[in-house]
């Protein structure tokens, strides 16, 4: 795992949009994991910047493939992630509709909804490169503690601290949806290169168990343990509680330019 200290949210950005322009310019038709929440907005936007500005890559057979989705919002409500992934980013980069997955939440098709998710990940030859942030509780995507390491795309209850977490989005905890489907800590396994964005003082405790503490389900994030090739990128704030934090610096500037992530 190579875990790199920055000073700033925007050099998190930065560095994770170099990250998914490298994998599109080497694979024209990428396969992109994408997280929703708070924290990879400022890297969607460096990648939106970017692209108007001439110097992205072409994304033209580029498909993509969201995390989660939350169970019990009306279609095309704004705060739903298919919505909000479209409106943050695949819209602005011109990649159409048929192009962006995500579970299907629709009442009438949720007990085959995971493995169908499961089935069209597979079709698309699994992800490249997978961007995730982690919850303060330790969740990763909507797996919260206590969900298994092995886990496949399926419903899940999120947790009152994670529902009140996400009642910015809402207005109040009430209105956040208590259902959500999520890709499993095993599906995101799966994907070839975990990117793991972490920013802000609330994050640190949960970063600190996930990459020092022990693999366990009670910090679901842990898992990214297992993955052979994980880059995370973090910001000042985030990596306060690392106990290794220099080294991991001290790894990063003496990283050769070859190198790469
Ligand atoms: C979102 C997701 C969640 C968030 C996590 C952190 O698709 O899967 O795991 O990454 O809740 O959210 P923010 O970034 O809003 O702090």
């Amino acid at each position: 795992m190579e875990i790199v200290p920055l000073e700033t949210a925007e050099q998190v950005a930065v560095l994770a949009a170099d990250v998914l322009e490298t994998a599109v310019r080497s694979r024209g038709d990428a396969v992109l994991g994408l997280a929703t929440g708070s924290t990879p907005l400022p890297t969607y936007r460096e990648l939106v910047r970017r692209h108007e500005a001439g110097s992205g890559p072409s994304y033209d057979g580029v498909r993509c493939f969201t995390l989660d989705e939350y169970i019990g919002l009306p279609a095309g409500h704004p705060e739903s992630y298919r919505a909000t992934i479209a409106r943050e980013l695949t819209d602005a980069l011109g990649i159409p509709a048929e192009r962006v997955h995500g579970p299907d939440p629709a009442p009438d098709g949720l007990p085959t909804a995971g493995e169908r998710y499961e089935a069209a990940l597979e079709r698309a030859g699994g992800v490249d490169v997978q961007v995730l942030g982690i919850g303060s509780d330790g969740h990763l995507a909507f797996n919260e503690p206590g969900s298994s390491l092995g886990s496949r795309t399926r419903i899940k209850t999120l947790t009152e601290e994670t529902r009140r977490d996400n009642a910015r989005f809402f207005g109040s905890v009430e209105d956040v949806p208590r259902h959500v489907l999520t890709q499993g800590l095993g599906t995101i396994l799966r994907a070839r290169h975990l990117l793991l964005l972490v920013t802000g003082p609330g994050k640190a405790a949960a970063l600190s168990a996930a990459v020092e503490g022990p693999l366990t389900a009670s910090c679901p994030a842990s898992v990214l343990q297992l993955h052979p090739h994980v880059t995370v990128l973090a910001d000042a704030s985030a990596t306060g509680a690392l106990e290794r934090r220099a080294h991991y610096r001290e790894v990063y500037d003496a990283k050769p330019a070859w190198q790469g992530f």
